[in-house]
């Protein structure tokens, strides 16, 4: 009975005293302003990218904050569809101009973020009076477009997100999320998409770009298939985006599925980029921090230290991991318009590096 009590008395005590949280405390480090900045930790593994609004370009201190840590930029929302073109004949460059200069002045990388995004609608595949275009109709239109927009940043965007987000993952979509695209030309409007793109640029790496590839599973096999399929077909697709908007505390996305997902898409033989990584924190809709935590910030960082370390560990499959957004100065409204923070990134709101910045960076 005694050796019993002790036993466990044993296992509870190395249980407190090894407290693996403990690993990812970097407080030490907090403050410092003479950090080494991401992209140089990465020099060796991949590019660091980072989603950016033009704004960001043109004020000096946060310029030079990109310049120091992202080897990679990309418009989080300027090269959309809805930004650039909003109706027939109307253009807007002026966000995407002031972003793909940056990149050309300052030697940065530019990932063209997204040519076609069929779920949020779209002026292409209406009439004047509503009604939906025919496929002849859409697939010119999505031709012009395309043709366009990848010819002008040609110097300048090597790679694009040809079509985000297509796969569904429940009964009611099928193996593709619905939308107007769909409904016309059914899975043609993806592949027309990447021939199109890939006539105006056959340089360019042209990727599929898709979110929650490991929270669903069933998505995550029509992705898998269906790239697959495409590849044998001899479609111009060469890459695949996993966005990775991840949540902290989702048990689909841990380490080992993006080993498994990652393995199998070197297995299709397409080269792999994180397009749109972030970690948000809150289990439910009542959790709004404006500081985080301590206890949340470490297993944040725990999480994000082990999804680099995988990262890192297949380095020759993945050419890019881009985050979504330069820092925690992302103001989010509630359902009442109350305005919170997700603490979603490496950076806190004043760019400083946050204990997850370290736990990722320590190698
Ligand atoms: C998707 C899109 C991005 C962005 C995010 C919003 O992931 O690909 O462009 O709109 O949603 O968080």
């Amino acid at each position: 009975m005694l050796t019993r009590i002790l036993s466990l008395l044993l296992a509870v005590l190395s249980f407190l005293t090894f407290s693996p949280l403990s690993d990812y405390d970097y407080s030490d480090k907090l403050g410092d302003e003479n950090y080494i900045g991401f992209k140089d930790c990465y020099a060796d593994y991949f590019d660091i990218g980072a989603a950016v609004s033009g704004w960001h370009c043109n004020k000096e201190d946060i310029s030079a904050f990109l310049l120091k840590n992202y080897s990679s930029l990309t418009g989080e929302n300027a090269f959309k569809q809805a930004v650039l073109n909003p109706a027939e004949g109307v253009w807007n460059f002026s966000e995407a101009d002031t972003i793909a200069n940056f990149c050309r002045e300052n030697g940065l990388k530019l990932r063209g973020h997204c040519l076609v995004w069929g779920y949020l609608g779209s002026w292409m595949t209406k009439d004047s009076e509503g009604n939906l275009v025919s496929k002849d109709v859409l697939l010119q239109r999505m031709h012009d477009y395309i043709t366009t927009i990848v010819t002008r940043y040609k110097d300048i965007i090597h790679v694009w997100d040809v079509v985000n987000e297509p796969f569904g993952y429940d009964k009611k979509d099928g193996a593709f999320k619905h939308n107007d695209f769909l409904t016309i030309c059914g899975e043609e409007y993806i592949t027309k998409a990447f021939e199109y793109a890939h006539e105006a640029d056959p340089t360019a790496v042209l990727c599929v770009n898709e979110t929650t590839v490991l929270k669903k599973q069933k998505k995550q096999d029509y992705l898998l298939k269906y790239v697959e399929k495409w590849v044998n077909e001899g479609v111009p697709i060469h890459a695949v985006g996993i966005q990775s908007h991840w949540n902290l505390w989702e048990t689909n996305e841990t380490p080992r599925r993006l080993q498994k997902v990652i393995d199998k898409l070197y297995e299709i033989g397409v080269d792999i980029q994180i397009t749109e990584c972030d970690m948000r924190i809150d289990a439910n809709k009542n959790d709004i921090f404006d500081t985080l935590p301590r206890n949340i910030e470490l297993l944040q960082s725990k999480k994000f230290s082990q999804m680099f370390e995988v990262l890192r560990r297949n380095k020759d499959k993945i050419s890019s991991v881009t985050f979504w957004g330069i820092n925690d100065n992302r103001p989010q409204k509630t359902a009442d318009g109350e305005k919170y923070y997700r603490h979603e990134l490496l950076f806190d709101r004043e760019s400083m590096p946050k204990n997850a910045f370290y736990a990722v960076c320590d190698f």
